[in-house]
């Protein structure tokens, strides 16, 4: 159907593979739009992208990144802000133009009208080419945690306290995570043209079952994409452990 699933061996070959899709869809169209995701998941993704940067250089002069979400309040230079964490792990090593690449403003002052600027943003490029999704052990994409109905743009969240216990391990205990974030909708994440979804590890097997097979429901944010027309689904031995 409209999911296409690979089953990788290790964590490692799961990066592998992701690198290949979004290196192919840099290759095929230069001024491609990312949407980049944080968080455990994609750091092998972003290491192996950047190892086969440093072989053959692929220009990024062109590409537009937006990132998912960004804790709030945070400034974009603390060490734990997403912003730094792309920086880090990513951006630092391509030609990537600056003022290319977007996330959420944790030091904003006026969250909604970032909110909505953020969304303009994504618009204005003519949306997102390809959307990189890590998936919460609850079943959330960005911050999108389980709610009664699908947050459908940009907004600010309250972060559950299983979110703010997966992400402690960043910030070396739970009560230095910020208890909020700005993340990116539903609707903004329904809208990429293709979304990539990786997950690795058993303790996302169960979630896994669930949002591809169970009911299509916001308690299971990550449901959604079972209507969305093309997601490549790249999983490790252990996470696809209940398919
Ligand atoms: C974080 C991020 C998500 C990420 C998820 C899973 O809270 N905001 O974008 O996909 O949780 O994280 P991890 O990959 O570390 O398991």
């Amino acid at each position: 159907g409209n999911i296409n699933l690979k089953i990788a061996d290790t964590y490692e070959e799961m990066s592998r593979e992701a690198a290949k899709i979004v290196i192919t869809q840099v290759t095929n169209k230069a001024d491609s739009v990312l949407g980049l995701a944080t968080g455990s998941t994609p750091l092998g993704l972003y290491e192996e992208i950047v190892k086969t940067n440093k072989k053959k250089e692929i220009d990024f002069s062109k590409v537009r990144t937006f990132n998912l979400d960004e804790y709030y309040p945070i400034h974009p230079e603390d060490p734990y802000s997403y912003a730094h964490y792309m920086d880090v792990h990513l951006f630092d090593y391509l030609n990537l133009s600056r003022k290319h690449i977007h996330l959420p403003d944790g030091a904003t002052t006026n969250v909604e009208q970032e909110c909505r600027d953020y969304e303009a943003k994504i618009k204005s490029v003519g949306g997102i080419d390809l959307q990189v999704l890590g998936i919460g052990t609850n079943g959330h994409i960005g911050f999108n945690e389980p709610n009664h109905y699908f947050e459908k743009r940009t907004h600010l969240v309250d972060l559950n306290q299983e979110t703010i216990e997966a992400n402690a391990h960043f910030f070396g205990c739970s009560s230095k995570v910020p208890s909020q974030a700005i993340s990116m909708g539903i609707a903004s994440i329904m809208e990429a043209k293709r979304i990539l979804l990786l997950a690795s590890g058993k303790q996302k097997a169960e979630v896994i079952e669930k949002a591809l097979f169970g009911k299509i429901s916001p308690q299971l944010p990550a449901s959604i994409l079972q209507l969305h027309k093309e997601v490549y689904l790249v999983l490790d031995q252990e996470a696809a452990a209940s398919i």
